[in-house]
């Protein structure tokens, strides 16, 4: 059962979703919707699979359809397979995304299939087609109780780490994932962009044991792990940092004094009020 996968939305987790599921002993027998362009890069790494246009003839050879489609297209797709009558009882359906849960799945649930929501948190960039990024990466499974073994068990398949969210924490989840990737992310851009601007051609020897370690500490003891002049109240530091960047970096001026107001939040309790109150005059000024 489910071995005969389609990868609906010929993207970037589906291109690499193509290859982890050919490589774990599935059949990727199609590649369906997006542009031919889109389709034929994944045709081109993985033997076998059929290159067509139309989800619905996709649906017809497979009894696993993975929705690799924007998050906001999985419902538009899911309705236009349930109307072709191209979903069944001996069927699964599975999509990908973080922030939605089983409600854009109920078309095909109502018509039979098997439904879940089984998010990889991991990112994956334009090209990524080797599936080890995805072994021991975690996955948000929300599934009903008949769908929960197979839905874990595909997780497996694949080299992940299944761990249920109830369908009404997806938002959340999402939002916790956001902030510790797409945010930490945006940090260290600006740390790398203002190192540079400081002469320092190799930042990433400065910034990756660095970055490492404060995370690591954070994910062991949580905001009381950070350091640094926020925690110890030094004001002239963040002064003197600011007056630096609006002078060489003007852009990243702003973005420091929020991340900074961001570290404040997590930390200023800790501090004497009147150091705290100081540091957040500082930081709230235009
Ligand atoms: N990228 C990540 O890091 C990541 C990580 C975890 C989960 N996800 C989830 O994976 C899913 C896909 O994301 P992605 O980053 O792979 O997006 P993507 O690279 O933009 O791929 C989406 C694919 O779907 C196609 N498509 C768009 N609308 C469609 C429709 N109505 N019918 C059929 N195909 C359609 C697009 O066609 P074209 O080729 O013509 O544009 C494209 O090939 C999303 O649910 C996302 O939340 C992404």
């Amino acid at each position: 059962m489910s071995r005969r996968v389609a990868i609906i939305g010929p993207g970037r987790v589906g291109g690499l979703l193509a290859v982890a599921f050919s490589r774990a002993g599935y059949r990727v027998v199609a590649v369906a919707g997006g542009t031919a362009g889109s389709r034929a890069a994944i045709t081109a790494d993985v033997a076998g699979v059929r290159d067509l246009a139309a989800p619905a003839d996709a649906a017809a050879l497979a009894d696993l359809l993975v929705l690799t489609v924007p998050d906001d297209a999985i419902a538009a797709v899911t309705r236009d397979l349930v109307r072709a009558d191209a979903l069944g009882e001996h069927q699964r359906v599975i999509h990908v995304a973080g922030s939605v849960g089983l409600d854009v799945l109920d078309l095909a649930r109502r018509a039979g299939a098997g439904v879940a929501a089984c998010h990889p948190a991991m990112t994956v960039p334009v090209g990524a087609r080797d599936p080890e990024v995805l072994h021991g990466s975690a996955w948000a499974v929300t599934a009903p109780d008949a769908a929960r073994g197979w839905a874990h068990g595909l997780v497996q398949d694949l080299g992940g780490d299944p761990v249920d969210v109830p369908d009404g924490a997806r938002v959340l989840y999402h939002a916790g994932l956001a902030l510790g990737s797409n945010a930490v992310g945006a940090a260290v851009a600006a740390a790398r962009q203002t190192l540079l601007a400081a002469g320092i051609r190799t930042p990433e020897r400065f910034l990756a044991p660095l970055a490492a370690a404060s995370v690591a500490n954070v994910l062991r003891d949580g905001a009381s792990a950070l350091t640094g002049p926020v925690v110890r109240g030094d004001a002239g530091t963040i002064e003197r940092h600011l007056q630096a960047l609006q002078a060489d970096l003007p852009h990243l001026a702003d973005t420091y004094r929020r991340l900074t107001a961001a570290v404040l939040a997590q930390t200023g309790s800790a501090l004497d009020p009147a150091a705290a109150a100081r540091l957040k005059t500082l930081l709230d000024e235009a």
